[in-house]
């Protein structure tokens, strides 16, 4: 119970400290007072501020500095100073039909989560409120942004978990976070955008969405503290960069908040807009979740989140957090064909998330993947001490680096795996030229095998590492 209240005194003090920074209360470079007296000022635990601030730092509203304290940062967007691109009108939509999807092998899904655990029992029940609530218009054509239950609740939702600025009537439901990707590179392509930039490791269905559109997709390097959005500005011609902030994919760090401050600034500065993946962001495990970088800027940040980690990717259903101006002209561009998702799924889902199913069944899954983390860590260090393991502070899959050949040595013997973990090269992640480094390190998706198999498919991981590495000198 007092955790519980703690959480809720920290999720107050956030949201207000948010607010103060976003009207201008609380003015760029000003200092806070120390957590200590602070505490005391409000009759909190002080590690409930200090936890405050700690999240607040990591989503680029604050700065720590040794020695100054904690200030607002002076990027952090108090000021709304936004410069807005006039849009041209859309008269040619972009119809270029996108490129057939690759088939994945389900062994190199490594994005993958369990679908075993979908809360059959809790949907259904959800699904026979919402039929029986539903009004007759909801059975005939509806909104283009989706219903409105889905869309109320979302807002909801994202801004408690993500803290996401969300206002049910910017919110679009897609099929899935592909098809708004798709739909905003088609938006976007049709005001004369010519490119969008693309982290340096990343999906290339999702490369090939953004070029089917008819974008070019340039890449943006990434290392050790995410993208490197400080170069956007050296990028001709570009007017969006799609990031992964919460967990990069597939590398697993998370961006560093001068790097999120340098995304939002120069989406400002240029009129630019910057897509946000939220696509596992709800799975943080070792930290607090690291909110959305939406947040810092509504105007000028996409925030796109999806059901397929949390609940099914069966499902299709993704959601789309607009800029105002993007709306009408998102519904523009989705045209008669996609016109809607399917609305009793929608409805259902509304209600799924109304009634407290939706966090308890994502509550439940982060534990479920946490421990799995914790046995494939631990696992490794014990017999494999030569493999080092990265990315591992969220989502669900790690990275794997290993000594020179020993990957593809891995790589090999997985490919004879009828089932198991999902395994493949970081070099088939990257946009161009892998370095050897790459080429030694594997994506292992954890998050796949349903629960009873999942011992077997990390014996069965760690055997064949072992035996590779047995292989290297
Ligand atoms: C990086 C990333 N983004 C987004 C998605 C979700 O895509 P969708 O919602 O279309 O299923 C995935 C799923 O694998 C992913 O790995």
């Amino acid at each position: 119970v007092d955790l519980a209240r703690a959480k809720g005194v920290r999720a107050a003090l956030t949201d207000a400290l948010r607010e103060g920074v976003r009207t201008g209360r609380l003015a760029p470079g000003t200092r806070l007072p120390p957590s200590r007296s602070f505490a005391a000022d409000l009759g909190v635990a002080r590690n409930t501020v200090a936890e405050a601030y700690g999240e607040l730092v990591a989503e680029g509203w604050l700065t720590a500095r040794q020695g100054s304290g904690t200030r607002v940062a002076p990027g952090a967007p108090g000021a709304p100073g936004t410069v807005t691109r006039t849009p041209r009108p859309a008269s040619a939509v972009g119809s270029a039909p996108g490129p057939a999807a690759g088939e994945t092998p389900h062994h190199r899904m490594t994005g993958a989560p369990d679908v075993s655990g979908f809360p059959r029992a809790a949907w259904l029940s959800a699904a026979r409120r919402a039929l029986a609530a539903a009004p007759n218009e909801a059975f005939g054509y509806g909104d283009p942004r989706g219903r409105p239950e889905l869309r109320t609740a979302l807002a909801g939702y994202l801004a408690r978990a993500r803290g996401v600025r969300a206002d049910p009537e910017r919110i679009v439901v897609c099929a899935g976070f592909v098809q708004g990707l798709m739909l905003l590179a088609r938006a976007l392509a049709a005001d004369g955008a010519t490119a969008m930039a693309v982290e340096s490791y990343g999906l290339r269905p999702h490369r090939e969405l953004i070029t089917g559109a008819g974008l070019r997709t340039v890449p943006l390097p990434v290392d050790e503290h995410g993208a490197r959005t400080g170069d956007l500005d050296g990028l001709g011609g570009v007017g969006a960069v799609l990031l992964t902030p919460a967990h990069q994919f597939p590398t697993g760090v998370p961006l560093h908040p001068d790097r999120r401050a340098a995304a939002v600034a120069w989406a400002s500065g240029m009129g630019g807009l910057v897509l946000e993946d939220d696509y596992d962001g709800e799975f943080r495990y070792d930290r607090q979740p690291v909110g959305a970088l939406q947040g810092l800027d509504p105007d000028r940040v996409v925030h796109l989140g999806t059901a397929s980690k949390s609940l099914a990717p069966a499902l299709r259903l993704g959601w789309m957090v607009l800029p105002e101006h993007l709306v009408e002209r998102v519904v523009r561009v989705r045209g008669v064909a996609e016109r809607q998702s399917g609305a009793l799924d929608q409805l259902t889902l509304a209600e799924f998330i109304a009634a407290g199913s939706y966090d308890r069944h994502v509550r439940g899954m982060r534990m479920r993947y946490r421990r799995r983390r914790d046995q494939l860590v631990t696992a490794l260090a014990e017999q494999a001490p030569r493999a080092r393991v990265t990315g591992i502070a969220a989502g669900l899959h790690a990275v794997l680096r290993f000594p020179p050949g020993a990957g593809a040595a891995v790589l090999r013997r997985a490919e004879r795996w009828e089932r198991g973990m999902a395994v493949e090269g970081l070099d088939a992640y990257r946009y161009a030229d892998p370095s050897d480094e790459d080429r030694d390190a594997l994506v292992v998706g954890y998050g796949g095998p349903p629960e009873h198999a999942f011992a077997g498919a990390l014996e069965a991981l760690c055997a064949t590492v072992r035996e590779a590495l047995a292989e290297i000198p």
